[in-house]
């Protein structure tokens, strides 16, 4: 599913970035590059904190998966 139709950007791309430890709304929106106003409509930068939630989701799920070993 798209997320920002501007600039073609997933949901998995967010979950992408969500599992590289990239959940802060600020460095998410950098990292996608939504931030830039000159650049951007700004709609998908409107639901930065839902894309927060799914990064942090992603990242939970991928550090919860990896065994951990003693
Ligand atoms: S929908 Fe993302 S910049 Fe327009």
């Amino acid at each position: 599913m798209y997320i920002c139709v501007c600039k073609g950007i997933k949901e998995s791309d967010v979950e992408s970035l969500g599992r590289a430890g990239i959940t802060c709304p600020n460095k998410l929106a950098s990292t996608l590059g939504i931030d830039d106003e000159d650049n951007c409509c700004g709609r998908c930068l409107n639901n930065i904190n839902e894309l927060a939630t799914i990064a942090s989701r992603e990242h939970k799920r991928h550090c919860t998966s990896v065994p951990i070993q003693t």
